[in-house]
């Protein structure tokens, strides 16, 4: 089945110059950068889809917004065009800018996490689960089993599994879980899309038990037109009307808005609790900043105002979506497996399928986004053993994630058809060379994080 390119629905007034290196000045690139693509040099990428974070183009409209911004310490006018946007999208009562998303989850962890307290979500993103951990708490995921399950078609694989969401709740007891998440879309498990019917059950749940409820909302609205695609009752509903539907179910979210408020720089944390809210701004205050730029200059303030409203945009969205769709479809004609269905920021490659004689301890996944870079000067990331096995802590033996996986990132109306097809042009000659690729080996790995800095040798 091909799926078929949706035309973009811009036009491109600002070009920033990409060069292709020689084959040997990228084998040489690799070898300097240990084999870990976190350490090339982004002037010797062609096609970096290494993240859609921070990475998007931003609109004409936008850049004018910068030009706007007010950069009063307290008070801006930027704030309050923000607020506006905000307030309008997301209706919480209250909300708070901060740097990025990560550092929203960071201040919502210093409220509310205590030593020994369980946070459920779906599936957490790694910065929400190393913010948790990080004041002694315990993410907890709980997913349905179908996300683990690459050629699983299921429409919405980043639903939570509600009975056992109800036996968590039950084993370690409500006094043990201060708040309670979903993540939309699951980046984690493959940029999957959660149906309002299960965010409604979620609620539900977490509500009974008087648990509150947070929404990772990073890519929250990719995850709405999947709804309005692909729910039944939710076609002729506008994405906004969706997503007012969907935050009317939290108690407050975090999000990182370098994904779909397509800015460069930029989080939200928002929220109801009139308490919580002074015990958040006190944190803001200490490691952000005053409550009304949050860590951002005003103009950042004013690029997220308009990007959100851009990130809501259905005929961006039919071609965001379909842009990640058809970019799996041309690797799956290829004979290259992808998590099906696409996901909506990224495509994601099963490696041992493309690369079957690497055992894990080889790291399949890192091999193959090796071969990528070799191939074609392209960036992906690993999302396999490099960044997950781990030592049992009892036995020692290593515990190897369930699958090895190479994350192809799509930034925000920065590549065309043609670079999609470079890309799986790309994938397309490695498979057919797939025999001659070999696995890696660590010759440095730090204890924790360690894709970011690990270095590898050839076997
Ligand atoms: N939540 C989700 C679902 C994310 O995907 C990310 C970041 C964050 C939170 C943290 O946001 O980077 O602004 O601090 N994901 C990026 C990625 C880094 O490549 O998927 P941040």
């Amino acid at each position: 089945m091909t799926t078929t390119y949706p035309p973009e629905p811009f036009r491109i007034k600002v070009t920033e110059p990409i060069r292709l290196i020689p084959r040997e000045e990228r084998e040489a690139a690799l070898k300097e950068a240990g084999y870990n693509l976190f350490s090339l040099k982004a002037e010797d990428i062609f096609i970096d889809l290494l993240t859609d974070s921070g990475t998007g183009a931003m609109s004409s409209e936008q850049w004018a917004a910068i030009m706007r911004g007010d950069e009063s310490y307290a008070g801006a006018r930027s704030f309050y065009r923000l607020k506006a946007a905000v307030d309008d999208i997301f209706g919480f009562k209250y909300f708070v800018p901060a740097h990025q998303g990560r550092a929203a989850e960071n201040i919502l962890a210093a409220c509310l996490v205590k030593p020994g307290n369980y946070i459920p979500s779906n599936m957490h993103f790694d910065t929400t689960d190393a913010n948790i951990r990080a004041r002694g708490g315990r993410p907890t995921n709980l997913v349905i089993d179908e996300a683990f399950d690459p050629a699983n078609p299921h429409p919405f694989k980043g639903n939570m599994d509600i009975a056992k969401l109800k036996a968590f709740i039950e084993k370690v007891g409500v006094a043990n879980i201060p708040f309670g998440m979903m993540t939309v879309t699951n980046n984690a498990g493959g940029g999957q899309p959660v149906s309002m019917e299960n965010l409604k059950a979620v609620a539900a749940v977490y509500r009974e038990s008087k648990i509150p409820f947070f929404i990772d909302a990073a890519r929250y609205a990719e995850n709405c037109f999947f709804i309005k695609q692909r729910e039944p009752g939710y076609e002729s509903k506008s994405v906004k009307n969706i997503a007012h539907e969907m935050f009317a179910l939290a108690d407050g979210m975090t999000m990182s808005a370098k994904k779909d408020a397509i800015v460069n720089i930029g989080g939200l944390l928002c929220l109801n609790d009139e308490v919580l809210f002074g015990q958040v701004k006190n944190e803001l205050i200490l490691r952000e900043g005053f409550p009304t730029y949050g860590g951002l200059a005003g103009r950042d303030l004013d690029a997220m105002a308009v990007g959100l409203y851009e990130g809501l945009d259905e005929n961006y969205l039919f071609y965001r979506l379909g842009q990640t769709a058809y970019l799996a479809a041309r690797l799956n004609e290829t004979g290259i497996p992808t998590i099906q269905p696409a996901g909506g920021h990224a495509v994601y490659i099963d490696a041992r399928a493309v690369l079957p004689r690497i055992p894990q301890n080889e790291f399949p996944a890192q091999a193959l986004c090796v071969e990528l870079y070799r191939e074609g000067a392209i960036r992906g990331v690993e999302i396999g053993s490099v960044m997950f096995a781990y030592p049992d802590p009892d036995s020692g033996k290593m515990i190897y994630p369930k699958l090895e996986l190479l994350r192809l990132a799509i930034p925000r109306r920065m590549y065309t058809q043609s670079h999609m097809d470079y890309v799986a042009d790309c994938a397309a000659k490695i498979k057919s060379r797939a025999d001659k690729v070999r696995g890696y080996k660590f010759t440095y790995a730090p204890e924790l994080l360690r894709h970011f800095t690990a270095r590898f040798e050839p076997l």
